[in-house]
């Protein structure tokens, strides 16, 4: 590493501590310290766009600079040694220490953020074996990701989540997917997606949407919409009591549903202003998205439009110029000398957890628009979405008209045209 690179890291450290020290001292709060454990996390401050953006880039030169500086070996030995946090935080879990700490009302870390990741640990630790594996290790089946040999499941992790005596596990996710919103940009999810330009009444199905963490949100705040919640049958009871708790009249007046029902099967609501989907296609390879997304493609009307918000996995380098998948994310992609990937971070934790639990995967801007492409959507908008843990972006897409099919296989015209005279 030249030195110039290295002080163009330490400057980036020192502008992101600068703006989020700043923002504390503006608000007279307490600076966040990992030597006191008793400093509360003030959202109010975390969430601002300003420091949600300056918390990358103040992280990753410092994930950077470890790297550069440490002895490859040693760097590699640290970074193995890894796997006794998530060890140490399942041994927590197992003990309820979580919960105990929530009982006792201190504002301290949120457990629903870890509660899930034992069966994603597991699961990580098989990987290596099922890709050494000649029959698995080219299967995209869901039941053969390394979750199969991690939980001793043959059903796959949704399966698996189904099976009797793993009910409290099933409400753990159930539960964990709305414990994520205090980290979500829900300004984003509510503020940024246009849902107030829906005329009155328009129709707006989340797709594998849960219990419904994100419908709820979103119909609040647009109490105009007619909002459906679809997932599967066994998430009914659970979701139930989520909305007699957390909107008690959204059911009962008609502004919401919540319905059973399995997106591998035709969608039943035909011509729906938008069809949304939040960290559902991530979970599925490449042929399972495909059937997911032709069933809502069979359902559109040429208006509706498709949203569905995912990681996007950077390109190891900068964006290709040449691709129109360029204008469709934010360039330069990082400040440099970061490398674009910054260091890993949750978008690539992600798509190692995915392919460890379903055989799914994060994708790049490009396989999202190869894949859509099959499916008949395009493209047109990608708005960054950013968390206070990762950043997101949700996908804008329009239903292409159906294209011409040739049904006879008298004439080759390619061959025609090229062949030599
Ligand atoms: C990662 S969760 C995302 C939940 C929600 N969209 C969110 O962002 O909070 C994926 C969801 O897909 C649902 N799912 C899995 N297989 C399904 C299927 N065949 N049909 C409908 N939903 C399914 C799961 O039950 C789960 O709720």
């Amino acid at each position: 590493m030249s030195a110039s690179s290295e002080s163009e890291l330490l400057q980036l450290i020192t502008t992101s501590t600068r703006t989020v020290a700043q923002a504390y001292n503006h608000a007279g709060l307490p600076h966040p310290s990992a030597s006191d454990g008793s400093t509360p996390f003030f959202p109010e401050i975390a969430l601002q766009p300003r420091i949600r953006d300056a918390t990358p880039t103040l992280l990753a030169p410092c994930r950077q600079l470890m790297a550069a500086v440490s002895v490859p070996a040693v760097y590699a030995m640290n970074t193995t040694w890894e796997f006794t946090h998530p060890a140490a935080l399942r041994v927590a879990i197992e003990a309820h220490v979580p919960e105990a700490l929530q009982s006792s009302g201190a504002r301290g870390i949120h457990v629903n953020e870890i509660v899930n990741t034992d069966e994603v640990m597991k699961s990580c630790a098989c990987l290596s074996e099922i890709l050494q594996d000649p029959k698995l290790a080219n299967s995209y089946s869901p039941n053969d990701a390394a979750v199969a040999k991690a939980l001793g499941t043959e059903k796959g992790y949704w399966g698996y989540l189904n099976e009797e005596g793993n009910e409290d596990r099933l409400h753990r996710f159930n539960t964990a997917m709305v414990g994520m919103q205090p980290y979500a940009n829900e300004e984003a999810l509510v503020g940024d997606l246009e849902w107030e330009n829906l005329p009155a009444g328009s129709v707006c199905v989340d797709i594998g949407g849960g219990i419904g963490a994100q419908v709820m949100l979103v119909s609040k705040a647009h109490p105009h919409l007619k909002m459906i919640v679809r997932d599967r049958d066994v998430l009914q009871a659970q979701a139930d009591e989520f909305w007699a708790s957390g909107d008690p009249t959204a059911i009962s007046s008609g502004r919401v549903a919540w319905q059973a029902h399995d997106f591998f099967k035709p969608q039943p609501t035909k011509n729906t202003a938008v069809y949304f989907l939040r960290c559902v296609l991530h979970d599925w390879s490449d042929g399972h998205v495909l059937q997911i997304l032709k069933h809502i493609r069979a359902a559109c009307a040429p208006e509706s439009k498709l949203i569905f918000i995912e990681h996007l996995i950077p390109f190891a380098r900068s964006t290709p110029p040449d691709l129109d998948a360029a204008a469709l994310v934010q360039k330069p992609d990082v400040p440099q000398p970061l490398l674009n990937s910054t260091g890993g971070g949750l978008a690539h934790a992600s798509d190692v957890s995915m392919m460890a639990l379903a055989n799914g995967q994060e994708r790049t801007i490009t396989q999202w628009r190869s894949l859509t492409g099959e499916a008949g959507f395009k493209i047109n908008r990608s708005v960054a979405i950013s968390f206070l843990v990762s950043r997101r972006r949700s996908l804008w897409l329009i239903p292409l008209p159906p294209s011409p099919k040739i049904f006879s296989d008298k004439a080759c015209f390619m061959d025609f045209i090229y062949s030599p005279v």
